[in-house]
């Protein structure tokens, strides 16, 4: 089968799920108790779409502020990027505009854009709008998914429709 290695990066806020995300991914578990990522973490994960065999090489970056002048090293030459933000916290989703407009800056042209909004098992204390963040995706081209790296949703899938996106 054809094999193809994918650098992707995890950009957004602390404590949206960006390391959940990427468990849940990888190791199909859930913690309800992760520690917040210092610098950042790498995993990898291989996953077959149409054929090809994605060897996805993934760059967990840390949203803490402080960590925030390391982002360029992950996003620079990453082929795709995820900005995750929590459903229910209205500033996760201010940053989603902010990573994006500098990924369109600095990132790669072709870079594959993906917003995840996490936490969807939250709906009770939502505070985004599915119908406006999907708005916001379309107008920039972004893949846009609403995840739970607790109960799994849409997860491998966000993960597919990027392969499926790569030029
Ligand atoms: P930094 O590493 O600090 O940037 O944070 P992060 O974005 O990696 O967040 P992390 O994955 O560490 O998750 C933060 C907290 O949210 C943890 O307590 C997780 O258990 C919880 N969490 C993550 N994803 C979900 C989800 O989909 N649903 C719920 N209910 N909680 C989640
Ligand atoms: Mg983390």
């Amino acid at each position: 089968m054809a094999q193809r290695e994918v650098k992707l990066c995890l950009l957004g806020d602390s404590g949206v799920g960006k390391s959940s995300i990427v468990v849940r991914f990888v190791t199909d578990t859930f913690r309800q108790s992760l520690e917040s990522t210092i610098g950042a973490s790498f995993m990898t994960k291989r996953l077959n779409v149409d054929g090809t065999t994605y060897v996805f090489q993934i760059w967990d970056t840390a949203g803490q502020e402080k960590y925030r002048s390391l982002a360029p090293m992950y996003y620079r030459g990453s082929a795709a990027a995820i900005i995750v933000y929590d459903v229910t916290r209205e500033t996760s989703f201010q940053s989603v505009k902010m990573w994006i407009q500098e990924l369109k800056k600095n990132g790669s042209p072709n870079i594959v854009l993906a917003i995840a909004g996490n936490k969807n098992d939250l709906d009770d204390l939502r505070e985004i709008d599915q119908k406006d963040a999907k708005e916001y995706a379309d107008q920039i081209g972004a893949i846009f998914v609403e995840t739970s790296a607790l109960t799994a949703l849409n997860v491998p899938e966000l993960f597919m429709s990027i392969a499926k996106k790569l030029p």
